[in-house]
C-alpha cells in the first residue's frame, strides 16, 4: 500500500480503500458530523460505523457536508446483536439506510456472533442473519457482506454457503494478533478488518513502542497503523480530534523493517477490550 487511496480487494472484485475511519464511541451530533467531514477532507475514503455506535446519523450528515460524490466513497455499518435473525436484520438495515441518509451500503457486517455460550441454537441464528445479509447482497443493496468478531467455529458455518463472508473485522493491535482467525481467514480468502488498531489508545503508552517509532520519527499511533497494513490487515483508526484525524494517515512515508515487523508481531497482551466473543453477554 502508497498511499490512501490504495485498495484491499474483496473475492467479488469490490476494492475497499485500505485504512477505514473508525467511529466507535464518537458521539452523534456535532462531533460526528465535523469528525466525518475532517476525516474525508483529510483524505479518507472509507467510514466504518455500526447501529449499535448510536452515530449512524451524525455520520450520514458528515458525508453529505463533505460534498464528495457517494460513489467515491466507502460505506460500511453493522447489525447489532438484538437485530439477529432474518426478519430482524431485514428491517435493521432499511433502519441503518435511512439514518445514514444513503440508498446502499458498500459493506454490511454482523457485528457479532451470536455464542454457544448464550444461545443452544447459535449456529441456527447466525445463518439466520446470514440468509438476510446475502439476499440484501443479491438484490444489489449492498455491494459486498462480511460478519466481525467472528471465530473460525463461528465462520465456518458461513463459509460453507452459497456467499461466504468477504471480510471479517475483529480486534487486532500489537499485542492481540489473532493468529489463528487471521490464519483462517486468509484460507478462506476473507479480508481482516482491525478495529481498535490503537488498542484504543492503550497501545500509546507502550514504551517499546515509543522507542520504535522514535526510531522513524512516527509517532506510535502512525507506527501502529502501517504494521497493520504492512500485516495485510485493515486498519480502522478513530479519533475525534483533526490533528491526530490527519497523523493517523500520514504513513506511506516509511517502511518497518522485518526485524521489528517481528518484534512488534511477538508483543505479548498487554491489554484490550478484552470482550471474548464466546464470552460477551451482550
Ligand atoms: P480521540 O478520538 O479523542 O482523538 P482506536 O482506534 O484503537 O479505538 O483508538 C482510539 C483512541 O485513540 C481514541 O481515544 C482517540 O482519541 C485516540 N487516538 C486516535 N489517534 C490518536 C493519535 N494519533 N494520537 C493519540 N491518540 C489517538
Amino acid at each position: 500500500m502508497k498511499t490512501l487511496y490504495d485498495t484491499f480487494r474483496l473475492r467479488n472484485g469490490v476494492e475497499i480503500p485500505c485504512i477505514g475511519f473508525g467511529t466507535w464511541q464518537t458521539p452523534d451530533g456535532d462531533t460526528a458530523v465535523m469528525a466525518v467531514s475532517e476525516a474525508i477532507r483529510a483524505g479518507y475514503r472509507h467510514i466504518d460505523t455500526a447501529a449499535c455506535y448510536g452515530n449512524e446519523v451524525g455520520v450520514g450528515r458528515g458525508i453529505k457536508a463533505s460534498g464528495l460524490e457517494r460513489e467515491k466513497l466507502f460505506v460500511t455499518s453493522k447489525v447489532w446483536n438484538t437485530e439477529r435473525g432474518y426478519d430482524k436484520t431485514l428491517s435493521a438495515f432499511e433502519k441503518t439506510i435511512s439514518d445514514l441518509g444513503l440508498d446502499y451500503l458498500d459493506l454490511y457486517l454482523i457485528h457479532w456472533p451470536a455464542s454457544s455460550f448464550r444461545f443452544e441454537n447459535w449456529e441456527e441464528i447466525n445463518l439466520g442473519t446470514w440468509r438476510a445479509m446475502t439476499e440484501l447482497y443479491k438484490a444489489g443493496r449492498i455491494k459486498a457482506i462480511g460478519v466481525s468478531n467472528f471465530l473460525p467455529h463461528h465462520l465456518k458455518a458461513l463459509t460453507e454457503t452459497e456467499i461466504s463472508p468477504m471480510v471479517n473485522q475483529i480486534e487486532y493491535h500489537p499485542g492481540l494478533t489473532q493468529a489463528e482467525t487471521v490464519a483462517y481467514c486468509r484460507e478462506n480468502d476473507i479480508v481482516v478488518e482491525a478495529w481498535s488498531p490503537l488498542g484504543t489508545g492503550r497501545m500509546l503508552k507502550s514504551e517499546e513502542l515509543q522507542v520504535m517509532a522514535a526510531k522513524y520519527g512516527k509517532s506510535v499511533a502512525q507506527l501502529c497503523i502501517r504494521w497493520c497494513l504492512q500485516n495485510g490487515v485493515l486498519p480502522l483508526p478513530k479519533s475525534v480530534t483533526p490533528s491526530r484525524i490527519e497523523e493517523n494517515v500520514d504513513v506511506f512515508d516509511f517502511e518497518i523493517t522485518k526485524e521489528d515487523m517481528a518484534e512488534i508481531n511477538a508483543i505479548p497482551y498487554f491489554g484490550g477490550a478484552g470482550l471474548h466473543p464466546d464470552e460477551i453477554d451482550f
